[in-house]
């Protein structure tokens, strides 16, 4: 009997020392080295889709007549309308004071940033949807901040290759090497 009821313990303890290690690999897994991996940007400006949507995408992001993609707007694009503040938010004042009045270019954060080994231009792409490639940022009241992967220095939000051998696959698109490794 005695003998009977140590050996139970001893499982016990087995059992809680196990649970102990399981639960500590997870919350290394999925809390702790997420955490270490990425390090975390902001945008030097909290930008808000949703108070531009008022606004075409096109007013901000077009295509140049050279076929080129102008990408992320600077100040030229928000001179217009923000030369003064209009508004009484800290974020309108940085931009305002820190970067319009003193004509010095927004150093904006890219979320689908892709390495120099890869060649992407929108280009080819014009057809399609925003969202096919990127979140729906027009309902978004702030920026999201932006992670980087301290080992690769990718950006979190990179598409990565597979996603757009996917696309290209059933598009009918190329997917020889040389098309996006140039
Ligand atoms: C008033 C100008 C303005 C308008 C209008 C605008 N945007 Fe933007 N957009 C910005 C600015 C500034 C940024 C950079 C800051 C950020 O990422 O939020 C940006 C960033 C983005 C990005 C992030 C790209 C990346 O990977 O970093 C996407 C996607 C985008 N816009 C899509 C859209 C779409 C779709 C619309 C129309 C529904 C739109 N934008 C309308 C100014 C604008
Ligand atoms: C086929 C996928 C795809 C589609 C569709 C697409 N994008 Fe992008 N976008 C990307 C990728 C990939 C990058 C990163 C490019 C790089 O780092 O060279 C990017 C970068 C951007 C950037 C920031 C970098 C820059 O200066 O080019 C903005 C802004 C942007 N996209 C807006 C848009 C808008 C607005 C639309 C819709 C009109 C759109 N994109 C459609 C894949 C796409
Ligand atoms: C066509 C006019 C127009 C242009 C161009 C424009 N904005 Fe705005 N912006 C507004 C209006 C209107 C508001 C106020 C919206 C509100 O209070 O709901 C605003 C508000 C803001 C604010 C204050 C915070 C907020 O979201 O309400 C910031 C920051 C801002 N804009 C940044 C920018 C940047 C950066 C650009 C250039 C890339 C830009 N805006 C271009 C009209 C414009
Ligand atoms: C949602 C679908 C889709 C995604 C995702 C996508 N592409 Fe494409 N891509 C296309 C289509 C469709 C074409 C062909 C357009 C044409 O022929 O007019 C194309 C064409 C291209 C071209 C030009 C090819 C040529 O022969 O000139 C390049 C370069 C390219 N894509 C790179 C990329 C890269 C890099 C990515 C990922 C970061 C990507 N694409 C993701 C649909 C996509
Ligand atoms: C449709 C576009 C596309 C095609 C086609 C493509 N790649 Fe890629 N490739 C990418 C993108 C985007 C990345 C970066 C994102 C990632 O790592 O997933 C990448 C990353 C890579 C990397 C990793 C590089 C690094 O710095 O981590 C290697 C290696 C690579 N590609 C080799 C190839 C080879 C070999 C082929 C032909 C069999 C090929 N790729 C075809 C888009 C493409």
């Amino acid at each position: 009997m005695a003998q009977g009821q140590t050996k139970g313990s001893g499982n016990l303890i087995v059992l809680c020392a196990f649970l102990v290690g399981f639960i500590g690999a997870l919350i290394v897994g999925w809390i702790v080295f997420p955490k270490v991996l990425y390090s975390k940007k902001f945008q030097p400006i909290d930008f808000s889709h949703e108070s531009h949507q008022d606004s075409d995408c096109e007013s901000c992001h077009y295509f140049r007549d050279d076929g080129t993609f102008s990408g992320v707007p600077n100040i030229d694009n928000c001179i217009e309308c923000h030369e003064e503040m209009q508004g009484d938010t800290e974020a309108e004042r940085v931009l305002v004071e820190e970067y319009i009045q003193k004509d010095k270019p927004i150093p904006w954060l890219i979320y689908a940033w892709q390495p120099d080994n890869v060649y992407f231009s929108h280009a080819p792409h014009q057809k399609l949807d925003c969202v096919r490639c990127h979140r729906d940022v027009s309902k978004e009241k702030s920026t999201p901040p932006v992670y980087i992967n301290r080992i690769t220095g990718y950006s979190k939000n990179t598409m990565k290759m597979v996603e757009c051998e996917k696309c290209h696959a059933e598009q009918g698109a190329s997917n020889a090497c040389q098309v996006c490794h140039k």
